[in-house]
Order: structure tokens, then sequence, then C-alpha cells
């Protein structure tokens, strides 16, 4: 469903008045909704998937600019050969049918992660729904699917170091912005508000250069049970937060 502009007020700001441009999340608990109710954890899966559809609107509507989400990461091959098929096979389904609905929304998708070791037809999938939703500028939605922090930092520490022996870069010129600029997220500001659903307290590998300034959300309900209400709620507690950076305190 497309949201026309503006149809709710931002209710969540942080202290100097503007909405959180940057939202991330890490979706978990889908496998346990699914097991609570003795369904299989795709069920779960599929479950989220709605739930982000709906986050999506929500940002788009409060003016969020950026949503990244994290859908797989490298450690997750672990699971059954079963889970692992029926997620790669909802990714493809999403791709497939959420195009129209993000280009009407005027969002924008993007994948980050390692793309060699998913199926061509996904990395296909992918690369068309990128090509598709080009010209969204309301809402940038990155997914992580195949994503880990460390691979991320090790790719760029690996590239900054190519740069070095072809002559390009000297060691002495290093410096944050350059390790940042070979990042995958390099062209998203840093988060400014990480939630994470299903109680756990914990990042698993998931941002962990980019949220050196972010706040954290940790929420108890399970990712499908995550509403659109609860995510306001969250929203309206980030807006009582007091931001600084490393400055001392007023
Ligand atoms: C973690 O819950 C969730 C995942 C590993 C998959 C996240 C995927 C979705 C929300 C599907 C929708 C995403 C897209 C891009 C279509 P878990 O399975 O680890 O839950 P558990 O801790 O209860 O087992």
């Amino acid at each position: 469903m497309a949201v026309p502009a503006n149809d709710a007020a931002p209710a969540a700001v942080d202290a100097t008045g503007r909405p959180p441009a940057h939202v991330a999340i890490i979706m978990d608990g889908n496998g346990r909704w699914a097991q609570r109710r003795k369904l299989p954890r795709i069920r779960g899966h599929r479950e989220g998937a709605e739930r982000l559809r709906e986050i999506v609107e929500e940002c788009a509507r409060f003016g969020i600019k950026f949503l990244t989400v994290f859908a797989f990461s490298t450690e997750n091959w672990k699971r059954s050969t079963e889970e692992v098929n029926g997620l790669m096979t909802l990714f493809r389904l999403y791709a497939r049918s959420e195009a129209d609905a993000l280009v009407s929304n005027g969002a924008r998708f993007r994948f980050i992660g390692d793309l060699a070791e998913l199926d061509t037809s996904l990395v296909n999938q992918i690369l068309e729904l990128e090509k598709r939703t080009k010209g969204g500028n309301r809402l940038e939605l990155t997914v992580a699917v195949n994503y880990g922090a460390r691979r991320e930092l090790a790719r760029a520490a690996r590239m900054v170091a190519e740069r070095v022996a072809a002559g390009e870069l000297q060691p002495s010129e290093i410096d944050e912005e350059t390790l940042n600029s070979h990042l995958y997220t390099s062209r998203l500001p840093d988060p400014d508000l990480i939630i994470r659903t299903s109680g756990e307290h914990r990042l698993s590998n998931f941002m962990l250069w980019q949220s050196a300034y972010s706040e954290f959300e940790f929420v108890d309900d399970l990712w499908p049970e995550f509403t659109t209400e609860k995510f306001r709620a969250v929203l309206a507690r980030y807006g009582h937060r007091n931001r600084r950076f490393g400055a001392a305190g007023g």
C-alpha cells in the first residue's frame, strides 16, 4: 500500500528535534514464535516478512530516511538445510512481490552482505530489485543477507591493503574515513537507533563499526509480534534520549 506523505506527524524526535535518520533492526524471534504455536520455523519467518512490510511503510510515514534490517547472517548457514532453503525462497519471493509496493512508497532497495555464496537466481532477483527501485528517494531500505560485521571489516582492511600495495595510498594516510569508505554501508549514515526484538541483548555481528554511537532498544516481543504500534512506542522512547556523542552532559 502506498503511504501518503505526512499522513501522521512524526511523534518520534531526538533531543535536537529530528526523527532518527537511520533505524537498524535485528529481527529476532521468528523461530520461537513458530515453535510456540507448534508450526514449522519457516512460518515464523513468513510472518516476519509481513511485519517487515508494515515497518517499511511506517518508516516512510515517519520520514525515516534509512531502514536497515538483518535478514541472514554469515553464521545462519549453520541452520538446517530445510530452514536455510526456506529462507532463501522467502527472500526470492519478497524481492519479486515487494517491488511494486516499494516503488509506490518511494523506497529504494539495497543489499548488503556477501553475494558470492548466494544462489544465482537470488542474486539476480536482488540486482533486479535494486535496479527497479533505483529512483526511490523517500526511504532507503537496506537488507543484510549473508552479512557479518567481522567479515565486512576484514574485507575493508583487505581493500585498503590492496590500495597500499598498489601505491595508491600511504599507510600514514589511513584514517577512520578510509576504513568507513570501504564498508558495505559506506553510503549510509551510522544508525541512530538499533532495535533488537525477542529479549536478546547482543549485536550478533551486526554493524559493529557503525553502531559506535547508536542508541539501543531491546524489546521482549518476538519479531512477528512487533507491530507498528510497538514500533511507534520505541520511536517515542528514542525521542527522549539525550545523545551526546562523547561530549559532556548538560
Ligand atoms: C531471526 O529469528 C530471524 C532470521 C534469521 C530471519 C529474518 C528473516 C525475516 C524476518 C524474513 C523477512 C525478511 C525478508 C528480507 C523477506 P530466529 O529464527 O533466529 O528466531 P529464534 O531466535 O526464535 O530461533
